[in-house]
């Protein structure tokens, strides 16, 4: 019980966390889902969750013109400061929640939600909140993990308070798609596929494109 209570102040919190969620979100098996979903981001971009800033060398230069990382975790952030140092898109960072994301209506062409609805408190606000930053015909583009339909999603319900004070706030048993679509979204594209038999804890790994309907 008291493992699960909240410690963003805490040593673990502050110092370790930061480095296990940059350290896992850096496995190959996101990195490909990177490459698949992240050069597909043209405009103004704004990624909700930026973490670590692992998306940045899949941006395409050509397509980007300038890119908004949105987190509220300043250790998080620190990291994603070597990554901005090699990136070859024009990338700011903003210290703030995707629940009250600090940019204009309309302000962005594409928005992106990587491995983020996972852990954000309450990602229908931050869905709302990039549905109104969105330009009309702008795009989110998603690449998430999620609980799984088989049994696996029952082991995901009952590891979901440890793994989440161990994976800096991650929840294992969200539903990405439905938490799009309910937050008024429509999926242009959507896949899911099972993660690796090493990563079945994590269950769905899904992708795709959504715009507001
Ligand atoms: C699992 S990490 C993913 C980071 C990155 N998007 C990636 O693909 O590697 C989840 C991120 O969501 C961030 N986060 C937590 N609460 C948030 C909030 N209210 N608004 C925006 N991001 C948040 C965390 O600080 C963390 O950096």
């Amino acid at each position: 019980m008291a493992m699960c209570v909240s410690r963003a102040g805490s040593f673990y919190h502050r110092h370790v966390a930061p480095l296990v969620v940059h350290g896992g979100c850096s496995m190959s098996a996101f990195t490909r889902m990177r490459q698949r979903v992240i050069g597909g981001a043209e405009g103004t971009v704004v990624e909700v969750g930026f973490g670590s800033g692992l998306n940045l060398p899949h941006y395409d230069p050509g397509k980007v013109k300038r890119l908004v990382g949105i987190d509220p975790d300043q250790s998080m952030l620190a990291i994603a400061q070597r990554e901005m140092a090699r990136a070859t898109v024009r990338a700011q960072c903003l210290q703030a929640s995707g629940q009250s994301i600090p940019l204009e209506t309309g302000y962005a062409d594409t928005a992106v939600a990587s491995y983020a609805l996972c852990t954000i408190p309450d990602p229908s606000a931050a869905l709302g909140e990039i549905r109104r930053i969105l330009k009309p015909g702008g795009r989110l583009l998603f690449l998430e993990h999620g609980r799984s339909e088989h049994w696996h999603g029952r082991v995901q319900d009952r590891l979901n308070r440890p793994w989440r004070f161990i994976a800096g706030g991650c929840n294992l048993n969200r539903a990405p798609t439905e938490l799009i679509e309910r937050a008024g979204f429509a999926l242009l594209e959507s896949n899911r596929e099972r993660f690796a038999t090493s990563l079945w804890l994590l269950g769905n790994h899904y992708s795709g494109v959504a715009a507001p309907r």
